[in-house]
């Protein structure tokens, strides 16, 4: 609607303010003609931007009351059971369903950059035997950035392009060295005669030159990663745009990415789910263990549980229990899930729960999956990344093309010291 506005009283003074509302939002910035506390405008203050849009976005759409998540319009259970990865990725970038050419044209394109500099490989030997992947991942993505300093050309778009095809093209290459590396196995380089999914499987797990591929186990590592392909402004993508607003080159961007979702309250949470699992050990153990999440003396929250948009059931942790049927089938139940539908069913009835509307999300059931697959907890987050890579790259390109983005840079509530003067070391 237009000319809505909303009137503030400043109490102080008397003085009235009308600050337009334009698409549901006042502008933070309207605040500062309200004088605050030093002079200066008012602020606000949202450390944890609870209740703060950070941007304007066409990619994703939730409804977090709803239990809704869409792709630019399309819903995710439609996307999750009928496009390939690299065709949600398309979707995600470039705002539609690519054509049969397109598609073929994209998926090439991305097949012709699979291989890394052999550099990559001497830099990965570095690492500790038991280095964490994530901590890898982090680091030779933010390597990837000293091999293609051209990527730093972000105002052209077809340079944005190349960049684009090499991070989704690299990443499952590195993924897989890095999977190898951490049982001294010797990496397996690329096949482009394969898929995006097969390839990477592939690189992952071939003994020998072999490797049999189980295309059931390969479908549900797809609709995983499509699950996984963009969530709006959740920490990750924030700290990409937020970097990114540096005018930073993508490779530096996406490891910023990577770092947050390293987090246990990010993509974190499925190795900690796992661990979790693993501390409860029993099915009967299950009613003390949230009795213990409640009182605080477990000393962690419910892994796998709540979500800061969400307020019903996640619905990728719908989906995720489907996958999770279908990969079981094959590679027969892990006991853990007793455990996990045990502690599901209880929280769903427990106050605590209900109350503050926490429900599974999306990192609840995927480790199962995971481990099922045949990937250890430690890798788990990722699979995530992987998975994330095609939001992480269409946010920060969407906010390079906002003409309203500046560099990110918030202001503060100074809490310190007022000034006083200087001590010289032997008058301390
Ligand atoms: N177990 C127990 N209590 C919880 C949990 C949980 N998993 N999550 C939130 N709470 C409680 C919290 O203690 C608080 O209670 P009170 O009002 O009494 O202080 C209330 O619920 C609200 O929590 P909050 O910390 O204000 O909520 P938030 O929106 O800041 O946090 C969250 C969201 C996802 C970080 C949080 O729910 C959490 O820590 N969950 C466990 C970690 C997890 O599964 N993360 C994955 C998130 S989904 C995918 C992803 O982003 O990677």
């Amino acid at each position: 609607m237009e000319n809505e506005t909303l009137t503030v009283v400043d109490n102080r003074t008397g003085r009235e303010y009308s600050l337009p509302i334009v698409d549901g939002a006042i502008r933070a910035p309207d605040l500062r003609q309200i004088a605050g506390p030093d002079g200066e405008g008012l602020v606000s203050f949202d450390p944890a931007y609870l209740n703060t849009a950070s941007c304007r976005s066409a990619i994703t759409y939730i409804d977090g009351d709803a239990g809704i998540l869409r792709y630019r319009g399309y819903p995710i259970e439609q996307v999750a059971e009928q496009a390939g990865f690299l065709e949600t990725a398309y979707l995600i970038l470039e705002g539609e369903l690519p054509t049969e050419d397109e598609l073929q044209r994209w998926t090439d394109d991305v097949r012709r950059h699979t291989y890394v500099h052999t550099n990559i490989e001497e830099f990965m030997a570095g690492f500790r035997y038991d280095a964490h992947p994530m901590g890898m991942l982090l680091g030779a993505v933010g390597a990837l950035s000293t091999f293609y300093p051209d990527a730093k050309h972000i105002s052209d778009p077809e340079n944005r392009y190349l960049q684009r095809v090499r991070l989704i093209a690299k990443l499952p290459t590195i993924a897989a060295f890095i999977f190898r590396h951490n049982r001294g196995l010797p990496y397996v380089l690329p096949r482009n005669d394969l898929g995006y999914i097969g390839n990477y499987v592939n690189m992952t797990f071939e003994i020998g030159g072999r490797h049999e591929p189980n295309p059931v186990l390969q479908r549900a590592l797809e609709i995983l990663f499509i699950l996984h392909a963009d969530h709006e402004q959740n920490c990750s993508t924030s700290a990409v745009r937020g970097v990114g607003s540096s005018h930073v080159d993508p490779f530096s961007a996406v490891s910023a990415g990577i770092a947050a979702l390293y987090g246990p309250l990010h993509g974190g949470a499925n190795e900690a789910v796992l661990n979790m699992l693993d501390v409860i050990g029993d099915v009967k153990n299950v009613p003390a263990f949230v009795e213990a999440v409640k009182d605080g003396s477990a000393g962690t929250r419910l892994m796998g549980f709540g979500h800061r948009v969400y307020k019903s059931y996640d619905p990728r942790a719908t989906l995720i229990k489907q996958v999770a049927d279908s990969v079981f089938a094959e590679t027969g139940v892990d006991p853990k899930l007793k455990i996990a539908l045990e502690l599901e069913r209880i929280a769903l009835e427990d106050d605590y729960f209900v109350s503050r509307k926490l429900y599974p999300n999306v990192d609840f059931y995927s480790g199962l999956i995971y481990k099922a697959m045949g990937y250890p907890a430690d890798y788990f987050t990722v699979l995530f990344a992987l998975g994330r890579l095609p939001g992480w790259i269409a946010q920060w390109e969407e906010m390079l093309n906002d003409p309203e983005q500046k560099i990110a840079r918030p202001r503060q509530l100074y809490t310190g010291s007022a000034e006083r003067p200087y001590v010289p070391l032997d008058r301390r």
